[in-house]
């Protein structure tokens, strides 16, 4: 599939709104609720929705939620679509929670490579602060084990913050000394009403700066195909990658391949704006693949060629929370 002058491989799939966890960045800060059961697509409704994807050209997928791992039965789902045979890569985002050793060995076993984690902080009470649960020794342990079972990339995904975070930059990029991880500074996009302020942020170019000033030169590496919008670099005699994702401050929707298929199933052409089409009612009415097909490609003639997050005209712009659309 074709939009613009993209051609879209990738499909991420949040298999729930519901997360364990409660990131200040992520969940909204007034109160909310979540979708009802019905509401959610069901996994069939899901394999053959991604089915008819792969029919169209996606051979990537990964799967978001919220926290993919509170849903029942997704392993067995899992397993089902790893048996599509057009799917070349399967990954899954996680906050790690909920992983043991068992469970990751179960995802080798049914093909499952790559992780991506999500790891702010190195110090489990800024850890409870940002996620309102004590979990850090935890998800430490799954990525301890997951790296210990041959999970690769393990990827793990930090949001800086300024007067939170920002003094742990270099101690996190450090990781990647020790273990061959990639580490992606993701800039904080302010989605909705999250309470954390727009003073906050912090972008690429002082993240990058401040561990060069303290761990030396970031060596750039070649883009290798099918990459995702990190930008990557290695610090010297680093077994791992530091990477940075810039929403913010340069934005890579000229090179986005990627189609999201919400807990609901709506499909949304992209994170930052809230066109989205309902492909689940048409469904559940009784629609051919054809029609389904053609669903998922009329959404795709919606993808922006650029985002307005960084107008600050618009920065009430009520678009959704990451834990309802999958980061
Ligand atoms: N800004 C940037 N990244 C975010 N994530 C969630 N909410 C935000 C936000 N507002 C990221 C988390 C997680 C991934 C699923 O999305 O780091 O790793
Ligand atoms: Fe849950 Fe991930 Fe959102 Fe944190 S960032 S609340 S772990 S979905």
């Amino acid at each position: 599939m074709i939009a613009g002058n993209r051609t879209i491989n990738y499909l991420r799939i949040s298999v729930t709104d519901r997360c364990n966890f409660r990131c200040r960045y992520c969940v909204p800060a007034s109160p909310f609720t979540v979708i009802e059961h019905e509401k959610i697509a069901r996994y069939e409704e899901i394999l053959r929705i991604t089915r008819l994807g792969c029919e169209l050209g996606i051979t990537k997928v990964r799967i978001t939620g919220g926290e993919p791992f509170v849903r029942k039965g997704i392993f067995s789902f899992l397993e089902q679509l790893c048996r599509l045979d057009a799917l070349q890569d399967i990954s899954i985002t996680t906050n790690g929670a909920l992983l043991t050793r068992e469970k990751i060995k179960a995802l080798i076993q049914m093909g499952i490579r790559r992780l991506n984690f999500s790891l702010d902080t190195l110090d489990p009470v800024k850890f409870f602060a940002i996620t309102g649960r004590d979990r850090y020794h935890r998800v430490w342990d799954s990525i301890m084990t997951a790296h210990d079972l041959g999970i690769s990339p393990i990827k793990i995904n930090a949001v800086a913050l300024r007067g939170f975070n920002d003094d742990e930059i270099c101690a996190i990029a450090g990781l990647t000394k020790k273990y061959p991880f990639h580490i992606r500074f993701i800039e904080y996009m302010p989605m909705g009403d999250s309470d954390i302020e727009r003073q906050q942020q912090i972008l690429t170019r002082e993240i990058h700066a401040r561990i060069e000033a303290t761990l030396g030169p970031l060596i750039p590496m070649e883009r290798e195909y099918n990459d995702g919008p990190a930008k990557k670099f290695k610090l010297s005699n680093a077994r791992g990658v530091v990477g940075f994702i810039t929403p913010i401050s340069s934005h890579f929707c000229s090179e986005c391949n990627r189609l999201r298929l919400t807990s609901r199933g709506t499909l949304r052409p992209c994170l930052l704006n809230d066109y989205e089409q309902d492909i689940l009612s048409p469904l559940r009415a009784g629609a051919s693949d054809h029609q389904l097909k053609s669903i998922i490609e009329s959404t795709l003639t919606h993808k922006p060629l650029f985002h307005s997050l960084n107008d600050p005209k618009a920065k009430n712009i009520p678009i959704s929370h990451m834990n309802s659309i999958g980061g």
